[in-house]
């Protein structure tokens, strides 16, 4: 009988990155990235959030709001997505991907910070050891994942084939989860290294004085080699990097002057002519809308109450106008505040004899793409300021902004203010 020796991992020898003493930084220790892991502790769970509150605030209970199908319990939050304040998606959404870019410096060079970590020989030790790589593969996975996933899409590219948003939805709760579980267990370590080194009196330290951490950690270096800049060098750059980032993501939701210096907004500052010049999306020609559909054999269909309606623009611009300040804020991050005229919602259902009613649906001129309709909820349709908008900073809408009717509702997502509407429906959804 030939017995075949089998060899245990931890009886092979580390080679590669999977040697301690392959990782030679002198910066590298618990101290350091304690520091980076605080920052992260501070600027992920706004990230984190802001992305739930977006979920929710497509109000996926309604009609077919839901792009993602049936998330079962991970919904259990989502509550009716209010009307005041009137900023409030451009602030969440705008905090979401703004704060998002800016902790991008920050999250590469933790990863930098603890790669020894990654490396781990022998891989699995123990049951509870085989635990925390995995968990640490979900949050490092679910990391990148999120961050590479949402910048893309904020900059309108998408070169994968999968949902986007269901992606992101489930990418965005295994690394809530993972994140936790990290943060729960990783805490003590953190408070006990940040004791042991004042940050002021590291940032003070130049590079003669940068010497490696000491301690048991496995992160710090056993063969360190010289250091060519000091911790002060490195978080100054990790700091500078992530403000610059800022600089220049902000002004697409701040607006005034920032606005110009907002080089990575996917959007150009030159969209239209006077009153109709401020960001759009998708243009009136890139969802096929042709100006015969706009024109004056164009209709809106009021349907749902006693006496459906079929209105004309003349007849809409016949009706009782109003006209509010109100931004539209987009689920790419920008937003921008206009002044905008029209016929409200609630006005409509009166003429067209609706009692009461669950949900608006409104339909577009576009037949393709997710966004060719939206439901909002009585209290979205039912609030003052929400219009069936007509013009804009006093000038006619624009074909590129919605012409010849679009939604303005406050602080709903911009892909739900639908444009080139065509129908609105009120529904009564409950006996
Ligand atoms: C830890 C990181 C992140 C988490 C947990 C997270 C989570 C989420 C969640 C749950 C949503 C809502 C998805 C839905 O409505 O189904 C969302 C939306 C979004 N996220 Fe993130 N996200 C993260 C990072 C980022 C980053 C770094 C960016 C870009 C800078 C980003 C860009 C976006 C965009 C553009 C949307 C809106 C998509 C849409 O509604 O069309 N995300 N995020």
């Amino acid at each position: 009988m030939i017995v075949r020796a089998v060899r245990r991992p931890s009886h092979i020898a580390a080679r590669g990155p999977f040697r301690r003493d392959a990782w030679r930084s002198p910066l590298r220790g618990p101290w350091l990235t304690s520091v980076l892991g605080a920052a992260l502790l501070a600027g992920l769970p706004i990230v984190a959030l802001t992305g739930l509150l977006s979920y929710a605030a497509y109000e996926p209970a309604l009609g077919r709001n839901n792009l993602i199908g049936d998330p079962g319990p991970l919904d259990f939050y989502v509550f009716s997505w209010p009307t005041s304040p009137s900023w409030l998606y451009a602030l969440t959404q705008g905090l979401h991907v703004t704060v998002g870019i800016a902790l991008v410096p920050i999250v590469l060079v933790k990863l930098w910070s603890a790669m020894p970590r990654l490396f781990d020989w022998p891989p699995l030790r123990s049951p509870a050891h085989a635990l925390e790589r995995a968990s640490l593969a979900l949050l490092v996975g679910s990391t990148l994942f999120q961050f590479a996933t949402g910048i893309l899409n904020a900059q309108l590219y998408y070169p994968w084939r999968f949902s986007f948003l269901a992606a992101h939805f489930y990418g965005g709760w295994v690394f809530i989860a993972a994140f936790v579980l990290h943060a729960a267990i990783k805490l003590p370590t953190m408070r006990r290294s940040l004791r042991e080194r004042r940050l002021l009196d590291e940032l003070r330290r130049g590079l003669d004085a940068t010497t490696p951490e000491t301690g048991d950690s496995p992160l710090i270096a056993p063969a360190p080699s010289a250091p060519t800049i000091s911790r002060r060098g490195v978080l100054g750059l990790t700091g500078g990097a992530s403000l610059g980032l800022l600089a220049l993501t902000a002004g697409q939701s701040v607006g005034g002057p920032l606005r110009e210096i907002a080089l990575l907004a996917p959007h150009g500052r030159d969209l239209g002519d006077g009153p109709n010049d401020f960001q759009i999306n998708k243009t009136a020609r890139s969802v096929g809308i042709r100006p015969a559909q706009t024109g004056d054999a164009w209709r809106l269909a009021v349907a749902g109450g006693a006496r459906p309606l079929e209105l004309s623009r003349e007849g809409l611009l016949a009706l009782a106008q109003h006209a509010y300040e109100l931004p539209i804020a987009c689920v790419e991050g920008w937003s921008t505040t206009q002044t905008w005229s029209g016929v409200r919602l609630r006005d409509l259902a009166a003429l067209a004899g609706v009692a009461a009613f669950d949900e608006l649906l409104v339909e577009s001129l576009q037949t393709a793409g997710s966004f060719r309709r939206a439901t909002l909820s009585p209290g979205q349709a039912g609030d003052r300021r929400s219009l069936l908008a007509l013009r804009v900073n006093g000038a006619d809408l624009s074909a590129d902004h919605g012409f010849p009717a679009r939604i303005i509702v406050p602080a709903l997502p911009g892909v739900h203010c639908t444009k080139w509407v065509r129908r609105l429906e009120f529904k009564v959804t409950r006996a």
